[in-house]
């Protein structure tokens, strides 16, 4: 019976264009690697800056592993608590400007252990609609009422404030940049309404730390109003290069998540070799500016050269740069005729994204040369040419479902 399930399940995404398959990359990861065998450009992977495989990051993990070994045996509440771990907490806090941090093995666990620790079916959260899965997953979880505003949209999130009910607990809860759509939240104007409204903020960094902000603390400290936000979440595996996540903010709530986080107690603490690598990359990316601005450098030239062929980059205004494709079959096509041509860039269909809102979700790196951008411009543009025409997108989608 099992195999019947399964295998009518598969065939039903093979023919919806669904079905998601791996690719072995078998380089380090950078802005070339070797997929399947084959070198190509990378224009898909969250790491920003290139720190994925920097010597320094690697010394830093070979140093750690020569001073505490490779596992760390248990979870952080048993004896898996190690130097390396708290040394990147106090980095993390002292870079955020933040009273305290509690490091997470991931991001996605960081989220549901979050917010599934700190609310309950007494409370309220809003979430805007395009918020990653792991927060999603965290307030199933907490079984608070889970109210989805448009997407930024502020007229959405105060028209739910305003009904008002008798929770005991209210919290707001946005990604920094949104990881497919590459756009930013309202951070400013979400914390004039939480104020407004008495409710809490909580925020996903994980793709603006390293990325946003004054030295690459975040998009809070890019608006300013970093104590305006009572729960700053953030990922050490996109800009960063390494591995994990953080929870930043004040002593009681950083004491509550140790207590009570379940992804965090349950399970075995991370290596320290990451955590050391970790805090080698928070050094570098404080001091390094230039690198940043290359990375916003590259983002600009791609994002208008490709508005400039005429291609949907929706509203981006980072180095996440979508190309709305709408169908599931034709962003898939798209995605393997870049292969064919040296370039690497998934196609991002549902459940990732809503229906009818297949992408290209194309990432630039700092580490990218000019000459790389301009092959990738060319050969969006080869490829474009052939498979939409002019305004072919648009009649696509009227014939064709997702
Ligand atoms: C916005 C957002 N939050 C959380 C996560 C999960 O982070 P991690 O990959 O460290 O589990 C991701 C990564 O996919 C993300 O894009």
């Amino acid at each position: 019976m099992l195999n019947d399930y399964l295998e009518k399940e598969l065939n039903a995404l093979e023919e919806a264009g669904l079905n998601r398959k791996m690719k072995i990359t078998s380089s380090t990861q950078g802005s070339r690697i070797i997929v399947d065998g084959k070198e190509v450009l990378n224009f898909c992977s969250n790491n920003y800056l290139g720190l994925a495989d920097d010597f320094r990051l690697c010394k830093a993990a070979i140093d750690e592993i020569e001073n505490s070994g490779f596992g760390s045996g248990a979870s952080r509440l048993i004896c898996g608590n190690m130097s390396a771990h708290r040394r990147l907490e106090e980095r993390i806090a002292r870079f955020k400007g933040a009273e305290n941090c509690v490091v997470f093995s991931t991001g996605y666990m960081a989220n549901v252990g979050i917010i599934s620790s700190l609310f309950d079916r007494e409370d309220i959260i809003y979430s805007d609609r395009l918020n990653h899965a792991s927060i999603v997953d965290g307030i199933l979880l907490s079984r608070a009422k889970f109210k989805r505003y448009k997407h930024c949209d502020m007229v959405s999130l105060e028209e739910m404030l305003k009904e008002g009910g008798a929770f005991k607990k209210k919290c707001i809860v946005t990604d920094s940049i949104f990881s497919m759509d590459g756009d930013i939240a309202p951070l400013d104007k979400i914390c004039e309404l939480a104020k407004k409204y008495e409710c809490s903020v909580m925020i996903d960094e994980a793709h603006a730390f390293g990325v946003m902000g004054p030295n690459g603390e975040g998009l809070a400290k890019h608006f300013g109003v970093e104590q305006q936000i009572d729960i700053q979440m953030g990922t050490l595996s996109k800009a960063v290069g390494s591995f994990g996540a953080y929870c930043c903010g004040s002593d009681k709530l950083i004491a509550l998540l140790i207590n009570k986080a379940r992804s965090f107690i349950y399970t075995t603490a991370l290596p320290p070799m990451i955590a050391a690598a970790s805090i080698k990359a928070i050094d570098i990316i404080e001091e390094n500016r230039k690198l940043r601005q290359l990375l916003w450098d590259n983002a600009k030239y791609v994002n208008e050269a490709l508005k400039g062929i005429g291609l949907d980059t929706m509203n981006s205004q980072t180095p996440i740069i979508p190309v709305l494709l709408k169908r599931s079959k034709l962003a898939l096509e798209f995605s393997e005729r870049l292969l064919a041509s040296g370039i690497y860039i998934s196609a991002i269909r549902p459940p990732t994204v809503e229906k009818n809102m297949a992408r290209l979700r194309l990432t630039v790196m700092a580490t990218h040369r000019k000459e790389d951008l301009d092959h990738l411009i060319q050969q969006i543009k080869i490829i474009a040419a052939k498979l939409l025409g002019s305004g072919q997108v648009e009649r696509d989608n009227k014939a064709c479902p997702a």
